[in-house]
């Protein structure tokens, strides 16, 4: 396991470890997410938030699993596919700012936040992130 693997482990044990008014890591993220852009806010008006941030828990191991592997599950795919512009149609750029809010929301629930922490949540997630923003308007594989 790389270093920065090992540091963004930690800190992720520390977010969900911790609560901030109540309010969880996913929790926060979603607020900080959706106060970025009305158009964002909008495409989540008609969800099921509190399911919407058990799914996105799960589904960022297989982010994470990218890094590790370099080789996207069947769920990620099928969630690349369902954000694509055929289906959700969620910009690429929106992506960049999920990575900012995230960020964020780490700066926030991560009492050991430093410049390797903020690094290692990026690299991790750089090459998921890449994937899903690839499979926009990519559609066959
Ligand atoms: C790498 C980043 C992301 C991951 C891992 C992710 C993951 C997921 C997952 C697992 C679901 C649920 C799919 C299901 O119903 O089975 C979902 C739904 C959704 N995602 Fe994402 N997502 C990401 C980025 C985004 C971004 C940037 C947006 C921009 C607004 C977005 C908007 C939505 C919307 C609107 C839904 C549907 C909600 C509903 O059912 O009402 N997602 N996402």
């Amino acid at each position: 396991m790389s270093d920065f693997e090992n540091i963004f482990d930690a800190s992720y044990e520390r977010v969900l470890g911790k609560e901030i008014n109540a309010q969880s890591f996913f929790d926060a993220f979603y607020v900080n997410f959706v106060s970025k852009s009305d158009a964002i806010a909008h495409t989540f008006a008609n969800t099921d938030m509190a399911k919407q941030k058990r799914l996105l828990e799960k589904s960022f191991y297989k982010l994470l699993t990218f890094y590790a592997t370099n080789n996207a599950t069947d769920y990620l795919e099928k969630i690349a596919i369902q954000h694509n512009y055929q289906h959700l149609n969620i910009l690429p750029e929106w992506y960049d700012i999920w990575l900012e809010a995230l960020i964020e929301t780490v700066a926030q629930y991560d009492d050991t936040f430093s410049d390797d922490v903020e690094l290692a949540w990026r690299l991790v997630l750089a090459s998921g992130i890449t994937y899903m923003k690839f499979k926009y308007n990519h559609v066959a594989s």
